[in-house]
């Protein structure tokens, strides 16, 4: 099996994406900590233990799985999940940052809470996860970092907490690409699309009934939500980029779903208008270079609409 020997921590390992990852990576040999405190979609709390259930499940099936029942929004239970791991099984091969809870409000309606709750397990729990692994695969000089991120780093609306949490990983996988490489540390993103909870529960379907009937998707885009693939398609991507085929791969943006995996494109300056001796542009120069020449082609994404009476 191609991951014999390794060990992985898969945040939010409990159900979903990061269940579906935890399966493929045991069924490919390794030892799997799911760290999941539960929780409802939002990141209210919730009974029993899911962590449990699932390790208890991939036990079942012949792999080998501890459930830790913390939180990534708690940096010393970061650092005591990786010392778990290290303790039990001698090493910290895999990280996948995964964990996550939606609150998706428009900006004006966000309260700070809502914002913090979603950047907390996002971001900051990435952070916080990165963090502690980080040293023990330094020591190891070899290390595989996951983040989940989404679609929704382009900016989506009512999205807005979530989004710039995303957008933020993009950027978090790309200073631990450049930070971590030299110890042979690879961290790249992943951007699913699949069935969960998260993504296709009865609210959002009913919403989507609703805006079907309102006509403002089309019957095309209804189907397409609708049969969308579950998370079984985005774990044998992951299961190969945390593999040794995988290790010259650092600091890349795939996305993945149901028959399809495709890669985002590196940002770079696209273009620009200098001046020389770098001289003081003017309002009017500004005004002709701008839009004539860097917007060429440039469509607002979001226009006014006119005010209702
Ligand atoms: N499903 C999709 O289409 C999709 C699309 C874009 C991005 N994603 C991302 O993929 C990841 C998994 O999403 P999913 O669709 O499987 O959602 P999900 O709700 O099915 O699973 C998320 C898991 O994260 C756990 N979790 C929540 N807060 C946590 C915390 N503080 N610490 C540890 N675990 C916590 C939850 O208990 C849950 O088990 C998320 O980061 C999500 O943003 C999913």
């Amino acid at each position: 099996m191609r991951l014999d020997g390794r060990t992985a921590i898969i945040t939010g390992g409990a159900r979903g994406v990061g269940f579906a990852i935890a399966q493929a990576l045991a069924a490919e040999g390794a030892r799997v900590a799911l760290m999941d405190p539960g929780g409802a979609k939002d990141g209210a709390p919730e009974a029993g233990s899911p962590a449990e259930e699932a390790a208890a499940n991939i036990r079942d099936a012949g792999g080998e799985a501890m459930a830790i029942d913390a939180s990534v929004a708690d940096h010393e239970a970061c650092g005591r999940a990786v010392a778990a791991c290290l303790d039990r099984w001698g090493r910290l091969d895999i990280l996948v940052n995964n964990a996550g809870v939606l609150r998706p409000k428009m900006i004006f309606n966000m309260p700070v809470e809502d914002w913090d709750a979603v950047v907390a397990v996002h971001l900051r729990g990435a952070y916080s996860m990165i963090h502690h692994a980080a040293k023990a695969m330094r020591d190891a000089r070899s290390g595989r970092i996951v983040n989940m991120g989404s679609e929704a780093w382009r900016g989506t609306v009512g999205q807005a907490n979530y989004g710039a949490a995303k957008g933020g990983l993009f950027s978090l996988t790309r200073a631990m690409a450049r930070e971590l490489g030299r110890y042979g540390i690879t961290c790249n993103t992943v951007c699913p699309s699949a069935a969960t909870r998260l993504t296709l529960d009865e609210a959002v379907k009913e919403g989507f009934r609703k805006r079907l009937a309102a006509g403002l998707i089309t019957q095309a885009r209804f189907e397409q939500v609708m049969t969308m693939g579950g998370p079984e398609h985005i774990a044998p991507f992951v299961a190969w980029l945390v593999s040794d085929a995988a290790a010259h791969v650092n600091g890349q943006a795939f996305r993945v779903e149901a028959g399809m995996v495709g890669i985002y494109n590196e940002p770079e300056l696209k273009a620009a208008v200098t001046k020389a001796d770098r001289a003081l542009f003017s309002f009017e120069e500004l005004s002709t270079l701008v839009s004539g020449t860097l917007l060429q082609g440039y469509v607002n994404p979001a226009p006014p609409e006119a005010a209702k009476a």
